[in-house]
Order: structure tokens, then sequence, then C-alpha cells
């Protein structure tokens, strides 16, 4: 969709630099000269009470002087000023102010922060910042920040939420040769955020891949619904991973829930390809701007090196692209490009001897074959060999086998003359790189934009009908007796309105009720304390298992009700409650945070020492649909276990996805009310036998 004051924003026709200034040094005058030295072909209008023309620019006392019309308004005045030059922005009609000075919300001024924002967008006007760069864009020789030159230019955007690393990294799009159309500073993120930028990146036709530097969001789910939204592809290195608001969780799930796993869970979710770092960031962009996606698994290596050949085999299994054999066919035929000795299989080893022949051959060939989803070429420099002709016999293969819809990567390791190679490889559309395995990792993201592409296209309905009301009236009970936290018994019921599994309980406040509860449920039973003022049941010596007969029950209702007392003489203690016994199954555990970015989320792991100790859990943002929450499943170090190891059988991962997605489903419908919850233990069963909810706790929002 066409965003028309983004528009003005991001490729302005016309500007105002408001606090432009004659005096080197200044950033008002570095503002000036960006624009005037980076070619900018749009009206400029530099807005100053005290200068008479800047850099040979006539200059306006104030905005309102300015005859012609002017789409967006660069501030380098200091903070206290901002307020009354917005006024008369606003009213000359400015679509967009970016915002450069400082002093805002970063330093704890909010409510000025929140007051820009107000009268900007009472006037129709969008802030970009405060606290920014500025925004570069090659495609218009537009410089409207502090940067000091218009990056390398190339099909990439940038959008950066620190103006001190979008400068650094400016520069290193020369040293990197990694082109970019646009590097947006976005700050402290106002008004304009991540998911206004990223939708209007994704219709610029100069851009070919967004690219993010990412702090924090704001709201966390506009980002992942513009994101999902996008055709392009985004990636993103998000900094500050520390753990968050774990320390005052009263759950497991909320202890383990750090802002890391979290974020980590929701870019994939929003289809984000992620770098581990700066490194990371610009490698996988300049495959990601300049080749298609990789739309299948079979990934094609040549090389002419048996070393580098296997330091890329390794990259493609650790990048989840194992190779396979190259089928007969193409053996055979890649035979005759090779000596005797050398290896046609997949990595295709052409040998040291390999010359451009050989090598434009079987690119030509291999490329073009049906077989090949994405191609990798490798070449270690030679004494027999020039690498400027490698690489142009690689190119005119490439263009030859008229492929347009395979990516192709390519390293060459060697000296100067590789470097050169590389570079006009580059220059030429085909990322190039000095290591085996940064090209394998390069290409991969390429498979990953599209199976990522795939999953989050995905419906995000409702996977079940539930009853909000049941579950809402339960809730309401449980507030109206002034409490923040639900018993296991309310919690089930809960559960049980979305449809989950969980054991018949019943409470018992005598000890004959819990001899007739246990008859009518059958033995063996399970006997808890119920107290809103004992949340660890064990621990307080509350909880009784494999009851076998009436004896038994009356023995145990007498030893919980002590034990309860002693742990906590003032307990408000409801009762006791008596439960089927479920059978054995492996141990599970499902939870939930409503995480202060992304609202609810769900996690899940395998139960006992797996969550305890190795902490080996998984996390979605909610609503989770079915084929997210299979891949939660086979995400967890622990999958095999559920897959059925030592001839176990499978345990039933059907109706454990099920049974996320409607736990998902609970904790969005809830989200209102539902701080923290765990299940846990869930027992699940095999392959076709189901799952059971052994024990639940809702932690309630305070109101
Ligand atoms: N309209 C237009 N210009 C005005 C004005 C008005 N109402 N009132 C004052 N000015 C002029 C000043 O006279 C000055 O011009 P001069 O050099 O001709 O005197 C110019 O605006 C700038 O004002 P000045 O007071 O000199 O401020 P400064 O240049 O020292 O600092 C900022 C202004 C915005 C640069 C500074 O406040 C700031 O925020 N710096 C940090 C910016 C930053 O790093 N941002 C991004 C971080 S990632």
């Amino acid at each position: 969709m066409k965003n028309e004051v983004l528009d003005s924003l991001l490729t302005p026709k016309s500007v105002a630099v408001v606090g432009a200034s004659a005096t080197p040094g200044k950033i008002g005058y570095s503002v000036m000269k960006n624009l005037i030295d980076g070619g900018y072909k749009g009206a400029i209008y530099p807005i100053n009470p005290s200068a008479e023309e800047i850099l040979g620019i006539k200059c306006y006392p104030s905005i309102s002087d300015v005859s012609g019309s002017v789409d967006a308004a660069i501030i380098t005045v200091p903070s206290k000023l901002v307020d009354g030059v917005t006024d008369e922005i606003g009213r000359k009609g400015v679509k967009g102010m970016i915002v450069i000075t400082s002093g805002f919300s970063e330093v704890g001024n909010r409510d000025l922060e929140l007051a820009l924002v107000k009268k900007a967008n009472s006037y129709g006007t969008r802030v970009l910042g405060p606290n920014i760069v500025g925004v570069l864009s090659n495609t218009d020789k537009f410089n409207g920040s502090f940067a000091p030159f218009l990056p390398l230019p190339g099909k990439a955007s940038l959008v950066s939420q620190s103006g001190a690393l979008l400068i650094a990294l400016d520069a290193a799009t020369y040293t990197r040769r990694v082109g970019f159309d646009k590097l947006i500073s976005i700050g402290n993120m106002s008004d304009v955020d991540f998911a206004d930028i990223v939708s209007w990146l994704d219709n610029d036709p100069n851009t070919s891949c967004i690219t993010l530097y990412i702090e924090g969001f704001k709201d966390g789910r506009a980002f992942i619904d513009a994101a999902r939204k996008a055709s392009k592809p985004i990636i993103a290195l998000k900094a500050g991973v520390s753990a968050h608001g774990a320390a005052a969780a009263a759950s497991h799930t909320g202890s383990l829930a750090g802002a890391a796993k979290v974020y980590g869970a929701a870019l994939q979710q929003a289809g984000v390809i992620q770098a581990t770092d700066l490194d990371n960031l610009f490698d996988r962009t300049l495959a990601l701007s300049q080749q298609p996606p990789m739309k299948g698994d079979n990934l094609l290596i040549i090389t002419n090196g048996g070393g580098v050949g296997v330091l890329a085999t390794d990259a493609a299994e650790r990048s989840g692209l194992p190779l396979k054999f190259a089928p007969a066919d193409v053996q055979l035929e890649l035979k005759k490009h090779m000596p005797e000795f050398g290896s046609a299989k997949n990595p295709v080893d052409l040998t040291g001897m390999a010359g451009n022949d050989w090598y434009g051959d079987s690119v030509r060939y291999s490329f073009a074959h049906p077989w090949t989803e994405g191609l990798v070429v490798l070449y270690c420099e030679t004494a027999i060999t020039d690498p400027m002709q490698i690489a142009q016999a690689i190119k005119k293969a490439v263009d030859e086998s008229g492929v347009k819809d395979k990516p192709i990567t390519v390293s060459f390791v060697g000296g100067e003359k590789s470097e050169v190679a590389m570079r006009w490889l580059v220059e030429n559309g085909i990322p190039a790189y000095g290591a085996p395995d940064v090209a394998v990792d390069a290409i991969s993201s390429l498979r990953e934009f599209s199976r990522m592409k795939a999953l989050s296209a995905q419906t995000t309905e409702p996977c079940a009908a539930f009853d909000s009301e049941a579950a809402r009236e339960v809730i309401r009970k449980a507030r109206a007796d002034g409490r923040d936290s639900l018993t296991e018994i309310e919690a089930k019921e809960v559960f049980s309105a979305y449809g989950m599994p969980v054991t018949s309980t019943e409470l018992a406040r005598t000890e004959d009720q819990a001899v007739a509860l246990a008859k009518k449920i059958g033995f063996p039973v399970v006997m808890k304390i119920v107290s809103p003022d004992i949340l660890h049941k064990s621990d307080a010596g509350g909880v009784k298992v494999n009851i076998k007969d009436e004896t038994g029950v009356r023995e145990a209702f007498k030893t919980i009700m002590k034990n309860a007392k002693e742990y906590k003489a003032t307990a408000d203690i409801h009762g006791i409650a008596v439960q089927e016994m479920a059978p054995w199954g492996t141990e599970v555990i499902l939870g939930s945070v409503n995480d202060p970015t992304f609202g609810p989320t769900i996690m899940f792991g395998l139960g006992g020492i797996f969550v305890e100790v190795l902490k080996d859990v998984t996390f979605r943002v909610a609503p989770v649909a079915d084929t997210q929450a299979r891949r939660m499943l086979d995400e967890i170090r622990g999958a095999p276990i559920l897959a059925g190891v030592r001839g176990e059988e499978a345990r039933d991962r059907e109706a454990l996805s099920d049974v996320i997605c409607q736990y998902s489903t609970m904790i969005l419908d809830l989200k209102d009310e539902i701080a923290e919850s765990d299940a846990n233990p869930v027992l699940v069963y095999e392959h076709g036998s189901g799952l059971k909810v052994v024990d639940a706790r809702i932690i309630l929002k305070k109101k």
C-alpha cells in the first residue's frame, strides 16, 4: 500500500533544514554540506533566523517564509526549541520531520517527546526520531544526515536503531563491498517505527533486501504483522539480549523467558532471518540483496580444491543443508570436465587442474539442471589459473545458463588477485566471499528465507472452539475472593474451557468426601492440598500419589492437612483435591508469560531435568498455528525422545501440537487476565493415545 507521508519523509522532493548553520563543525552545517555534496536534486531551504545565506543557498528566518512546498524538515535545533519550530512546520503542511536532535526519551525526557509527536501528528506530520543521524538514499542522492557520505550503492536498505552504528556501517559498506540504497536512522521511534519502515521499504522499487539493526521494539506485534506481510527478505541483528523480567517471575515459564529467547521466537514467526553478528549481517545481506530465494534443499558445490570442499560440506551440514550426491546424469556430464581422479559426486571436485573452461562448462550445465536448487562455486588461487578469468568464466556460464530463479554464491581463497576478482563478481551481481563456509552460510540464508516465508504465511486462526465465558467466570470468582492466582482445580477448569484434556479433579472438604470422590473417580488416586497460599504443593508435603484404597485416602487426608498447617499456619485451605492417577507418560511442560514487548507468549519443553537443568525449552508468540507448533516440537534438543528412542513408540505429537495451539488460544483470549501460567507436567502417551494435563497453575494480572 502506498504511504504518501512516508514517501515525503524518506524520498522528499524538497527539504528544509531547520537549524541550518554556516559554522563548520555544527550538525546544522554538516547536514547542509551533505545535501549539497551528495548531489541532492530537490529544493533545499536552510532555516536560520540570523543568516542570509548558508553555503551559497538563500536562508529563511522561518519555514513559514518559504514560498514553495516542503516535503520534509530536518531538525537540528536544540531540544528546547523543537516544540516551537514544530508549530511552524505543521502549519506549513510539511509531511515529515527528521528530528536529529537528542535530549528526549533517551535521557528520560519522555514528556517532551510525547508532546512533540502529539503536536506534529495534530498537523498530519509524522516524526522520524528524535535522536537520529538522519536519512540517506542513493536513488535520490539524498544525504539528509550528518553521516559523512552516501553508502556504496546497492539494493539493500538498512534501518538502524543506533545512530553511531549507522555511521560506522556507512563507511563499512565501502570496505566490505556490500551496497545499500538507503540508510535510515530510527532512533527513539517516537512515531515512525520499524513496522512502518519495513512496510514502506517492501514497496520501495529500489530496495531488494531489508536489513535491520534492532535494540528493541515498542510494539512487537505490529512489527510481526508488518514483517509477515512483507514479500522481500528481512534480515535482523538483534542486540541487547540480556534477560529481562525473569527475576520477578512467579511461574516456571516466567523464569525461563529471557528477552533473547522471546525475540528469537518472534523474529522467526515474523519470517525474519537472523544474523549472528555484524559480519554475518553484511555477508547475508549481500546474498539476500543480490540473489533469489533458494526453493529447495538441493545444494551443489563445485570446487578445485578438496580442503575448501570439505570446509563447505561441514558448513552446509551446520546450516541445515546437508549435501546429497548429485544425480547420475549430472555426475556423468560433469565427469567430462575433470581429470580421471576428480569427483563428480558432491562436492564436485574439478581438481587443481581446473581452468576457465572446466569451471565454465560445469557451472553452466549444473546450474541449469533441474535437480540443482542452489550452487556454491569455490576456487583456490593456483599458479595455472588467473582469478579474474575464472570469475569471468563463472559469470558468463551463469548468464548462458539462463537461470534467474536459483541462487549462486562464490568463494575465492587466495591473495590480492582473488580479492579483485571477487570485487568484480559482486559488482556483477554474484555474491563472493573470502571463505567457503561464509559462501555456504550466505546461500543458506536464501534457503531460510523461502522456508520461513512459507511458515509465516500460515493462518493464525484459533485451532478449536472454546468457551471463553466459562473461563472468565472462574477468574471472576477468584478475583471476587481477592485472589490473584487460581487454585489447581480452577486452573484446570480454565484449561478445559479451551479444550485441553486435564485429569479429572474434584475438591473434598472432609475425609468422607475424599473417600466418596476417590471411589467415584476410581483407584488409584492422587491427593493434593488446595490453597491459594501454597503454590508449591510438593514442598509443603501437600501431595500424595498412588493411593490405592479407602484407608490410604483417610491417611493421606490427615497427613496432607497436618503438613499444610505446619508449612503455613495461616494458609487459607480450601480442601484437598482428589484426582485420577494418570498413567505414566513422557513429561512435558507448557507455560506462558505476558511478554512486555510481544504480549502472550507460549513456552514448550520436556519436563523434569530437561527443563530444570538443561532449560531445553522453546517459545512462540501466541497465536501458534499448527505447523509452528510442530516446529516447536522439533526445535528442542530432546526432540528425539518424542519421536521415540531405543525401540520406544513415538509419543502423540499430534495431540501435543493441538494442545500447544489450544494453550496459545487461551493465553491470547485471556491476555487481559493471565499474567503467567504453567501446565506442568503434561503426560504424553504413545502415538494415538493423547495426553493429560496433570497439574496446572494460573497467575492473574494484578488489577
Ligand atoms: N529556527 C532555525 N534555526 C534556529 C532557531 C530557529 N527557531 N533557533 C536557533 N537556530 C539556529 C542557531 O542559531 C544555530 O545556528 P548558528 O550556528 O547560525 O547560530 C543552529 O540553529 C543550531 O543551534 P545551536 O544552538 O547552535 O545548536 P547546536 O548546533 O549546538 O546543537 C543539536 C543542536 C541539534 C545538534 C544538538 O542539540 C543535539 O541534539 N546534538 C546531538 C545530535 C545527535 O547526536 N543526534 C543523533 C544521535 S545518534
